[in-house]
């Protein structure tokens, strides 16, 4: 085999798609966490994905992480048809996922975890090689990480997302993904990462960022893509209100009623709806 830095198509110029789903399902047996999903990111582009719990996000993430295979429906990237039989031939493809548990050792300092895994990718390093990489890539990114050998138990959550993302930029992805990057960190730590979001997507790779905070979505995001029930319910630009965002995320008529009715529709795998 090759290595993986060969197979990949050239840089998709900035504004150009990256990645485009096109009639997405995905089922279950009989639960349809996705029904017939439309996508498209850019390069350069941060695309938010907002929905309530079990509108399809983790699902949708999963599907273009390599996780499942979907049911139906053709996923285009770098303007090939992509069929990613695994986790790891998404990420070679140039999709890398940062997963909402960051998949971080403890234990083990930030050069460790930055090329946890990659003992048998293209990127043989030393040990002193890997060090330098890291610093570059840090530097890069403008990350605040004290020391390339702090162990990560003593970062904060901040700083162990910074890591989590930089790992992720290791094999020069096309798109990143990034579960809840925020869910867990405080307003300093946040607007940090937020600051990396940009970052990234500075350097002309699409991103999409799940994310339940309206404030994270309206800051960083250029367009925000919302699912309800497993399916398309409204996109938006940067500029919606976050009235209009939530009417999208829990049905056009928002009130408490409605929106626990369709959440008890949905427990029910009720999917005739009847909006
Ligand atoms: N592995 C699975 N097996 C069966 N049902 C699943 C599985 N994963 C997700 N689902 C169902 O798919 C729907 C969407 O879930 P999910 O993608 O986790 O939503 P979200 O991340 O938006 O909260 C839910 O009804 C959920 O129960
Ligand atoms: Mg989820």
């Amino acid at each position: 085999m090759s290595s993986a830095t060969d197979e990949r198509p050239a840089a998709a110029p900035s504004g150009h798609p990256v990645l485009s789903l096109r009639g997405i399902s995905k089922r279950f047996g009989a639960v349809s966490a996705l029904t017939d999903i439309d996508l498209d990111v850019n390069a350069g582009e941060v695309i938010a994905l907002v929905g309530d719990n079990g509108a399809g996000k983790s699902t949708l993430v999963k599907v273009l992480a390599g996780v499942h295979a979907p049911t139906t429906g053709e996923i285009v990237f770098a303007g090939k048809p992509a069929h990613m039989a695994d986790p790891s031939e998404a990420l070679h493809l140039g999709i890398a996922t940062v997963f909402q548990d960051l998949a971080l050792c403890e234990n083990l300092d930030v050069v460790a975890n930055l090329f946890l895994g990659q003992e048998r990718s293209p990127l043989r390093l030393d040990e002193v090689q890997m060090e330098t990489r890291s610093w570059e890539l840090l530097n890069e990114l403008s990350a605040r990480i004290p020391s390339v050998r702090t162990p990560i138990a003593a970062l904060s959550g901040g700083q162990r997302q910074t890591v989590a993302i930089a790992r992720s930029l290791l094999l020069d992805p096309k798109l990143i993904i990034l579960d809840e990057p925020t869910a867990a960190l405080g307003v300093a730590q946040t607007a940090e990462v937020l600051d990396l979001i940009e970052r990234v997507r500075d350097r002309g790779l699409g991103v999409l960022m799940v994310s339940h905070n309206m404030e994270d979505v309206r800051a960083v995001a250029d367009r925000v893509v919302v699912l309800r029930l497993g399916r398309n319910n409204g996109e938006f630009d940067s500029s919606a209100s976050s009235e209009d965002l939530v009417k999208a995320i829990t049905g056009a008529s928002d009130n408490s009623v409605s929106r626990r009715s369709a959440r008890r529709a949905h427990q029910h795998n009720d999917q005739q709806e009847s909006s």
